[in-house]
């Protein structure tokens, strides 16, 4: 929050509608005297009272439509009462509430550069297990065209049959690299065929480019996912740039790779139309692919990332363990963590200055960094406040996220959409992290669910100022709108409800009004039980 007042957007400060700026207060208000005149009717028996909750009207399609108004906590991602056809919905579909028996089986071709088996995945490779696991466990048929992350130490025949073990839907296929050690998406192509012929495929999934544009083109239903495109790397550029200390020059990397940022942007803009349709990870890339991409605004999909909720979620006993493992004094104050690539780029410059100047104010505030990297040293001249543990497991990460107060994340890169953050409020955890647009548009959507700051020093500082400020019991007021967030719309399996109504609706038409007779069932009666309670 730049250390000022909290500078949360407004309405109007991002809105492409004129009309979202009448504030979601008012939208708010007239949603729950809906609710409340619903409420009242239902108690003097009057059979049906759906059009008068207020979601027909245009204040609802305004806020259906608005995925960048503020929403006040955890409550305010409530769209469960909207209908119409989710093709126009400009908002994250993660924010509809979905049956979970599908109408019909899916067969899923998916296309994924790597797939994690050993070493710790990136965020795309995670999405892309994550999501089609879910989808083959409700029933769908999954095959994966990919490749083995390098390292690998069981053969590939062990590794697919192993997966088809856990998830009978699931089937990997794994191609040899090409000879520049890339995917070989020649001879995914030809597997993809050779089962095609016989057990044709609904729907292909592209994980980015592993399918290339010029593939993709002749597929009619086809979605591509995007975890980062070119304009957003440009914003990080920049953001690497103004971190050099005065005097020091420019990297030669940097300047070469900037020199051809836009032309990579205006490649993309070019080749994008090729995919069919287009999932955007962020509320942030979904504005950027319908305007500067100029995608038909139909065909572009807001669906946020998911992590698995089983493994992470809170645990006040494995917290309190972790941070006796690692000789957190009990009398500490507040007890921060970071986790990740201990590298540059992810903002670990910032992060130690920032608290070097922290710990001489507050000696008894603490910093737990997870992961591995260049800058784990440093932080250790940082001790006894800082302390590196080193890369963490998925479960231990789990009891990392429930041994901290606040999670920080003070990433440069502004593409794509951090897992951690997610994964620490599914822990009940409030955040500290960038003032970049698809963190403040997707996750950190309220002040209420933590602080954001510009990326400097000075504004890092100043955030975390106000972190120490609040204390301990604030953060666990806002770790717990985190958790309500979090629960409803960063679960994978509301990831893979929304991705599975997207391909219902490239399959059949009659499945993209929403809602359908299976989300009658399962997600009407119960919020209208729980708005009627308000
Ligand atoms: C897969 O098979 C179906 C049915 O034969 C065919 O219509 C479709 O074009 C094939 N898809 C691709 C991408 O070749
Ligand atoms: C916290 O406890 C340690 C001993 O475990 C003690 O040395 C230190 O002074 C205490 N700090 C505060 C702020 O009470
Ligand atoms: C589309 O789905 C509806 C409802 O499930 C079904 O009645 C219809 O036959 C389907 N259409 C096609 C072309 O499969």
């Amino acid at each position: 929050m730049m250390g000022e007042k909290p500078r949360w957007r407004s309405g109007a400060a991002k809105g492409n509608l004129g009309a979202m700026a009448v504030s979601w207060r008012l939208v708010w208000a007239v949603m729950l005297s809906g609710s409340l005149l619903c409420y009242v009717m239902v108690l003097m028996g009057s059979a049906s009272c759906r059009s008068n909750v207020g979601f027909e009207g245009s204040d609802a399609r305004n806020f259906a439509n608005s995925g960048k108004l503020s929403t006040n906590g955890a409550d305010g991602v409530d769209l469960a009462l909207w209908s119409g056809d989710v093709r126009d919905l400009s908002t994250a579909w993660n924010r509809l509430c979905y049956g979970s028996k599908p109408p019909q089986r899916i067969n899923i071709a998916l296309f994924v550069k790597k797939w994690p088996t050993g070493g710790t995945p990136g965020g795309l490779e995670r999405h892309a297990m994550t999501l089609h696991r879910v989808l083959a466990d409700r029933g769908h048929v999954v095959h994966v065209f990919t490749m083995r992350q390098p390292g690998a130490t069981t053969s590939d025949e062990d590794e697919e049959a192993q997966e088809e073990q856990r998830h009978p839907n699931m089937h990997l296929h794994f191609v040899k690299p090409n000879a520049g050690g890339g995917f070989d998406h020649s001879r995914a192509w030809e597997k993809f065929s050779e089962i095609n012929a016989t057990h044709p495929f609904d729907i292909v999934h592209s994980e980015s480019v592993a399918l290339p544009h010029w593939r993709a083109r002749e597929i009619e239903k086809l979605a591509a996912s995007w975890h980062g495109i070119a304009f957003e790397v440009i914003h990080s550029d920049i953001v690497q740039d103004l971190i050099r200390k005065p005097g020091e020059p420019r990297s030669q990397e940097l300047s070469q790779s900037m020199g051809g940022r836009l032309a990579r942007v205006a490649d993309e803009v070019r080749f994008f139309p090729s995919y069919k349709h287009h999932v955007a990870t962020s509320d942030y890339v979904g504005d950027v692919l319908r305007t500067i991409y100029e995608l038909p605004l139909q065909k572009v999909h807001i669906i946020l990332n998911g992590v698995n909720e089983q493994e992470f979620r809170p645990n006040p006993f494995a917290g309190a363990a972790f941070r006796a493992k690692y000789g957190v004094p009990e009398n500490a104050s507040l007890v921060l963590g970071a986790a990740g690539r201990l590298v540059r780029d992810k903002g670990h410059p910032l992060l130690f200055e920032a608290f070097s100047e922290i710990r001489k104010k507050h000696k008894d505030v603490y910093l737990l960094v997870a992961g591995s990297g260049p800058w784990g040293d440093r932080y250790e001249e940082l001790a006894p406040n800082a302390k590196t543990l080193g890369p963490l497991t998925p479960l231990q990460l789990a009891d990392f996220y429930n041994a901290v107060d606040i999670f920080v994340n003070p990433t440069l890169r502004s593409q794509g959409l951090d897992h951690t953050l997610l994964e620490a409020m599914q822990c009940g955890k409030p955040l500290l992290a960038t003032h970049f647009s698809s963190i403040v548009w997707s996750v950190i959507t309220d002040p209420t669910f933590g602080y954001t700051f510009s990326p400097n020093v000075e504004s890092l500082v100043a955030a975390l100022e106000q972190v120490v400020t609040d204390g301990k019991e604030k953060l666990w007021e806002k770790g717990q709108t985190c958790l309500a967030y979090a629960s409803k719309m960063f679960t994978a399996k509301k990831m893979a409800s929304a991705y599975e109504r997207l391909f219902l609706c490239m399959t059949n038409e009659t499945h993209c009004m929403y809602p359908l007779p299976i989300d009658e069932q399962e997600c009407r009666s119960r919020k209208h039980g729980r708005r009627a309670l308000l």
